[in-house]
């Protein structure tokens, strides 16, 4: 039996149904995400039978090293409706500077900073390709289920570089493909049921459509980490999660050029 993830076509990014360009793209995201913004987090909870929290705690405790420290510079990008920065922060002490949470959608962004009041968390509405931060303004970045979203993984790669401290770290938690038998009877969920209860619980049949076409389209991991290498980053990992249904990327911004 084959476990090892298929070789795919190199994406450059998301690309929903109806996109022609990186600029339609990123529209079309933005709108599909504004769209389901009101059932987003009953329906992560639903469609994965509550792990997504798990994996959120699971990430947050990789990062305990900087999150510790009260002077850790922190972005959750991509935070949508902000559980992941919410994970992030529990691993804070309580006199820590407060966490950034940046997204592009209105309507997720509302929600994650609704949750972040009184939680040391900044809600900002940004552009992951854009970000409105100078050059080294973190010591971690972290994005879950978001960077997969990005109409350019290239240039969503070199903004995160961008904006890290050099020595800074990043984790991008995100679907994968799982191989094997088990991959075989989660695919045929994720590709035939799932789509049927989003998009009856959202009224939003496309978004959940999206999803697992946006997942077979995204960079298998051997893939990434050679993207992510080629940007500069050190130190690149994957570790799978749950049998390879999700996993967590990691790098690190080098210290020096070499
Ligand atoms: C699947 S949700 C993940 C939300 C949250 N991180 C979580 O774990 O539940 C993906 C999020 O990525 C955001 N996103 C996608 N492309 C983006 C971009 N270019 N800039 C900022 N946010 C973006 C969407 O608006 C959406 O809120």
């Amino acid at each position: 039996m084959n476990e090892s993830p298929p070789i795919k076509a190199v994406a450059t990014g998301a690309a929903p149904s109806g996109a022609s360009d990186e600029k339609s793209a990123a529209i079309a995201v933005q709108h599909m995400f504004n769209e389901i913004a009101g059932r987003y987090d009953l329906l992560n909870h639903v469609l994965s039978a509550n792990v997504d929290r798990l994996w959120w705690r699971r990430t947050a405790r990789k990062f305990r090293h900087i999150l510790s420290r009260p002077d850790a510079a922190v972005l959750d990008l991509c935070c949508g409706t902000g559980d992941m920065a919410l994970a992030l922060r529990r691993q804070a002490p309580a006199n820590a500077q407060p966490y950034v949470g940046a997204d592009f959608s209105h309507q997720m962004l509302r929600r994650g900073s609704d949750k972040f009041k009184g939680r040391g968390i900044v809600a900002i509405e940004a552009d992951a390709l854009q970000l409105p931060f100078p050059d080294g303004s973190f010591d971690l970045v972290v994005s879950a289920f978001g960077f997969r979203n990005l109409a350019n993984y290239d240039a969503g790669l070199r903004e995160i570089h961008r904006v890290l401290r050099p020595g800074g770290e990043f984790g991008i938690l995100d679907f994968a493909e799982p191989g094997g038998l088990f991959g075989k009877v989660y695919t045929f969920y994720f590709r035939n049921v799932l789509p049927k209860i989003g998009g009856l619980i959202s009224g939003a049949s496309g978004a959940y459509e999206y999803l697992p076409a946006s997942v077979k389209r995204f960079p298998a991991p051997q893939q990434m980490q050679d993207e992510m290498r080629d940007v500069g980053f050190t130190e690149v990992s994957w570790t799978r999660y749950t049998f390879g249904i999700a996993g967590l990327y990691r790098g690190r911004k080098a210290t020096s050029k070499s």
